[in-house]
């Protein structure tokens, strides 16, 4: 195979298109749910551009958004298959395959993504991943979302009791359910592009996510009650399937690590931002009512999720919550 990178120490890579001009070209499909004005949606653009702009166009990722090619519940499956090559689901989704992973979305698990970021780069992190190289999964990043807030159009939510009978969406993750269903409300599983359809049917009263998920599909315009809650934090793992992986060639592979390495730190940069304007224009759109939790209150909910923590002990292990940032002396 000719070697497509000769040197691949420093993000210099060759642009002499005749060196390229017998290989085959490698093409990478990567599928997934969003919008392409998402945090996730906008780094997966521009991961394709530069993998393009780096290889000479020798190696091509399509990028298909808003589940046009699989949707939630069917890419994972197609990833293992081989039919598609690259993949960034929301790690509740993983939770389906890994059920240890969703110590992620354990309500106020992590005060911000910096302290996710630590852990899943600590020895605990370590531990989840290699569970999903059990599966032939190779996690290639992390991608950020943000944190998740509360809306619905029954009631304002400023206390806990407030969630009581009302009928929510989540992603598949018995957590999210456990959480839900330990405060007396009802959790929905429903894919991300129903979303809208379901609220808007009155199938469910409310859902829980991203300021920029929540402008993406514009569900705002749909419920009548926000709360800023930041319960609980939203993130992607860069997934490839193990035997795609290792067919590429190795300046391929040097060159993937390389660019997604500065694109993650380009993409958490840039979810931080859009979460802040995306708040700013759901203020500004005057069309929800919006509930600020104070820090007080947020020790009173996080303290009235306690259940949930049982849950997960029982049913996984105690040393993945043990690991978790808050719990660091
Ligand atoms: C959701 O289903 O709400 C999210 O996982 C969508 C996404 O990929 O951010």
């Amino acid at each position: 195979m000719l070697i497509l990178l000769v040197s691949c120490q420093e993000t210099d890579y060759p642009t002499d298109n005749e060196q390229l001009s017998h290989e085959e070209q490698i093409v990478i499909r990567f599928s997934h749910v969003v919008g392409e004005n998402t945090p996730k949606g906008m780094a997966a653009i521009r991961f394709a551009e530069l993998v393009k702009e780096r290889s000479n166009g020798h190696v091509e990722i399509q990028v298909f958004p808003n589940g046009v090619l699989y949707k939630d519940g069917e890419e994972m499956n197609a990833l293992l298959r081989g039919d598609i090559q690259m993949i960034a689901p929301a790690i509740s989704k993983i939770t389906t395959l890994v059920p240890e992973w969703s110590v992620m979305d354990l309500p106020y698990a992590f005060k911000n993504a910096d302290e996710v970021h630590t852990y899943i780069d600590s020895k605990t992190g370590q531990i989840l991943m290699n569970k999903l190289s059990e599966h032939n999964l190779l996690s290639m990043g992390i991608w950020d979302s943000g944190f998740k807030q509360l809306s619905n159009s029954i009631r304002p939510i400023e206390e806990i009791k407030d969630l009581k009978g009302l009928r929510m969406r989540i992603m598949p993750s018995d957590i999210l359910a456990e959480q839900f269903s330990s405060v007396g409300a009802f959790p929905r599983r429903i894919d991300f592009n129903t979303v809208f359809n379901q609220l808007q049917k009155g199938h469910v009263d409310g859902q829980e996510n991203t300021f920029t998920n929540i402008t993406s599909k514009n569900l705002h315009s749909l419920q009548d009650y926000l709360t800023v809650s930041n319960h609980g934090y939203l993130g992607y793992l860069l997934l490839m399937n193990n035997n795609h992986w290792n067919a590429l060639p190795k300046d391929v592979q040097t060159l993937l690590i390389e660019t997604l390495a500065e694109v993650q730190a380009w993409q958490w940069q840039l979810a931080k931002d859009l979460s802040t304007e995306r708040l700013q224009e759901i203020e500004a759109c005057d069309c929800i009512d919006i509930n600020y939790l104070t820090e007080q209150e947020v020790q009173k909910w996080e303290s009235a999720f306690d259940p949930v923590y049982q849950f997960y002990t029982e049913r996984y292990s105690e040393k993945y919550i043990e690991a978790l940032p808050k719990n660091q002396v």
